[in-house]
């Protein structure tokens, strides 16, 4: 039997990890971005893009096993910026995925902290992981005196949607992606809220 792994959360990202948190995303989200680019033009892309002080980060035993992004400041987890993906990707190509990808771009609210994302390595699921990187979260915005959290989650995840109910988030609206169904194969999402009244026990 496996042992439980002994997970470290962390506020940030070592810049030494930029290229794992990078890969981890990917395969993590791998119907995103695989339409779209390879791994390694993902790595080369992204992984200097990475805010690296957006993410609340998983360890074990030094190794990143999982990571989210919050969107603090109106900074995302990615700076996203058209240069890097035209050099890789050539003027066209770099200019529909930088496109595409601006599109999951989302209003800042004040009052409200974003979760940009959450992923934990395919091995380590279903052990906790994502639990503590939301809880970490949870105290991140009481810290900051948010009263809120929100994230979206496609109609294709249920699991993760089953997480974060259990985690205190509400639906509240629903969209629907005519265009990311073809590329990427979800056609609906929900955006859910976490209202942060008191320390959590
Ligand atoms: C969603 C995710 C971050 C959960 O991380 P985790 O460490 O497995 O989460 P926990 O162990 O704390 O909780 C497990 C719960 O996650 C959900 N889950 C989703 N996908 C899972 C998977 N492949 N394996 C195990 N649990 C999964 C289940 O609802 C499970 O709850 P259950 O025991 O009631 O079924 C992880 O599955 C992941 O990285 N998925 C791919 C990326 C993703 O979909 N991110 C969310 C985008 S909105």
């Amino acid at each position: 039997m496996q042992d439980k792994p002994t997970v470290e959360i962390r506020l940030g990202l070592p810049s030494e990890l930029r290229r794992p948190a990078v890969a981890l995303y990917y395969e993590a989200f791998r119907a995103k971005f695989a339409p779209l680019m390879t791994l390694d033009e993902a790595l080369r892309i992204l992984a200097d893009l990475l805010n690296t002080e957006q993410a609340i980060i998983a360890l074990d035993n030094g190794r990143l096993v999982g990571f989210a992004g919050i969107q603090h400041g109106k900074r995302m987890l990615f700076r996203l910026s058209l240069s890097p993906f035209v050099k890789t990707l050539g003027f066209f190509r770099g200019l529909f995925v930088y496109l595409v990808l601006s599109l999951f771009g989302r209003p800042y609210k004040k009052g409200e902290l974003l979760m940009d994302g959450i992923c934990v390595d395919k091995e380590m699921r279903g052990q906790g992981i994502g639990g503590l990187l939301l809880k970490a979260i949870f105290d991140f915005a009481r810290q900051h005196n948010y009263k809120t959290i929100r994230l979206d989650v496609v109609d294709t995840n249920p699991g993760a949607r089953r997480l974060y109910e259990r985690m205190g988030f509400k639906p509240t609206v629903e969209r629907r992606h005519l265009f990311a169904q073809t590329l990427m194969g979800f056609s609906r999402s929900t955006t859910m809220i976490k209202v942060l009244e008191s320390p959590e026990k």
